[in-house]
């Protein structure tokens, strides 16, 4: 860890925009502030309209340039960027924590999952193959080529402040598009880090541009609307993607959506229970419970759900929580009252309902918003729970009698981001995997998550994949040449 007496050596507190530090036409600032303490951090430049139209203005001007760059020249930009972000991982994870709460511990292996992207886009840069395909005509010939998109827009969330960023930005640069980066406003530090870094690593003049800004309102009419913008990427709620995916209607913009889940857990009466327990809390507690992976509902057999129940207890009770920062700490704080309040609105309804509190269920004697790991039991579809993503540390346990009423009850929602289930039937592998209408399917594991592997939901929890070699077709178009030979 770095040395507290000193400046921290990654701390940025203006935009990035055009290649340069900027602090806005008339500069204006928010305080961010440590959930562990609730105490400032420091004050970040606040854009407001004119700065942002600046940053488009930029990465339209840096475009051109960028995408007649030979694949492997930017590559090599990407891969010295990846090692500029392997260099600082502490100094990274350290402002991780400070701003978002959660573990140092889990901040670190952001900061390589982050950077994993960087490096995977910069290898796929150079494999963006088009096709020729057999004419239909002697004297024609016909070629697909993938191009560039153009200027992507890309909006992420508090929850991965470094690897969600990475996941969009490595992709949109690998294929020649240049970005305009929106952090969430209680996440912009680590942003500007990762800006502060692409600077080091020889990134040219606007191809990244990172835009701090409060008002979520005024960036998202401004980035959906502005004819120089060619897609946007996006990762957050559901409510938000829909009115962002009406809003792009107006210019047809490209996106990529990574929403909201509603992930089941699925345990079957083969299952080992203590793989299981192990991976439900890998699946549940990480980050607070503040993921869109998190299993939100655990669908237990009916006769080993008393067992799994008390054995997840046992677990979820050994949990240590405290200030991310202190070495040991399981679970950090929640990001705001709000998300606190939503935890306990969920838990209460349950409780009313006939739900059962095994563990937890309130704040913890810390105060601020940490919240003590939970477990319930005899949880219902009527209760909030089982349909709503709670994004908190609650694991709800709900009991089934056959394959058939625990795929019912797990494709039971409009999400279908995540799912999990734990067999250990070769036959059930196959048709529980099958029959789950989810984009991401850990069996036997709670934690899916990598950079080669294509990341994305069903249904309502988006448009698109991210990661893989899939992850950069999204920011191409096909492009269809036909040449007369005479
Ligand atoms: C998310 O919560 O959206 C991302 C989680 C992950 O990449 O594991």
């Amino acid at each position: 860890m770095f040395d507290h007496s000193m400046p921290h050596p990654l701390l940025r507190t203006e935009a990035f925009i055009g290649g340069n530090w900027y602090r806005g036409e008339r500069e204006r600032r928010t305080a961010i502030s440590n959930p562990a303490t609730g105490a400032v951090l420091a004050e970040v430049v606040d854009l407001q309209q004119k700065d942002l139209e600046w940053a488009v203005q930029c990465a339209y001007q840096a475009f051109p340039s960028w995408r007649r760059m030979v694949a492997g020249q930017r590559a090599l930009l990407l891969r010295a960027w990846y090692d500029e972000i392997m260099q600082h991982v502490e100094p990274l994870a350290e402002i991780i924590t400070l701003e978002q709460g959660k573990p140092i511990t889990e901040s670190i292996a952001e900061v390589r999952y982050a950077a994993s992207f960087i490096e995977w886009f910069a290898e796929e840069a150079k494999r963006l193959y088009g096709e020729l395909v057999p004419p239909h005509m002697a004297d024609k010939r016909i070629m697909v080529t993938r191009q560039p998109v153009g200027v992507v827009a890309s909006i992420t969330p508090w929850n991965f402040p470094a690897a969600m960023i990475a996941r969009k930005v490595a992709p949109a640069l690998a294929a020649g598009c240049t970005v305009i980066a929106k952090p969430a406003p209680q996440t912009p530090f680590t942003a500007l880090a990762l800006a502060a870094l692409a600077e080091k690593a020889g990134l040219p003049a606007g191809v990244l541009n990172v835009v701090p800004t409060t008002d979520s309102e005024m960036a998202g009419n401004l980035l959906t609307s502005d004819l120089r913008i060619a897609k946007i990427s996006f990762t957050g709620s559901t409510a938000v993607g829909k009115k962002l995916m009406a809003a792009c209607s107006g210019t047809l913009k490209r996106l990529s959506l990574e929403l909201g889940g509603n992930a089941p857990f699925l345990v079957f009466d083969d299952a080992n229970l203590e793989d299981a327990v192990q991976g439900a809390v890998a699946s549940k507690y990480r980050n607070a419970g503040q993921t869109c992976v998190c299993a939100n509902r655990f669908l237990v057999h009916r006769s080993v759900s008393d067992v799994f129940a008390s054995k997840l207890a046992a677990e979820v009770q050994n949990l240590r929580v405290g200030n991310g920062m202190m070495r040991g700490v399981d679970q950090g704080p929640l990001i705001n009252e709000s998300a606190v309040q939503k935890v306990e609105a969920h838990v209460q309804d349950a409780i009313s309902k006939g739900a059962t509190l095994v563990c937890g269920g309130k704040r913890h004697p810390l105060g601020g918003t940490y919240f003590t790991p939970t477990v319930l039991t005899g949880v219902n579809r009527t209760m909030l729970i089982a349909h709503e993503e709670t994004f908190g540390p609650v694991a709800p346990i709900m009991t089934f009698d056959s394959d058939q009423e625990a795929i019912d009850l797990a494709n039971d929602t409009r999400a279908g981001l995540a799912a999990y289930f734990y067999t250990e039937s070769y036959q059930r592998f196959w048709r529980i995997s099958e029959a789950l209408d989810y984009g991401i399917v850990g069996h036997n594991t709670g934690l899916i998550s990598t950079e080669i592997a294509p990341f994305g939901g069903m249904k309502e929890s988006g448009v698109g994949r991210e990661g893989s070699r899939h992850g950069i077709l999204d920011y191409t178009e096909l492009q269809y040449i036909c040449s007369h030979i005479g």
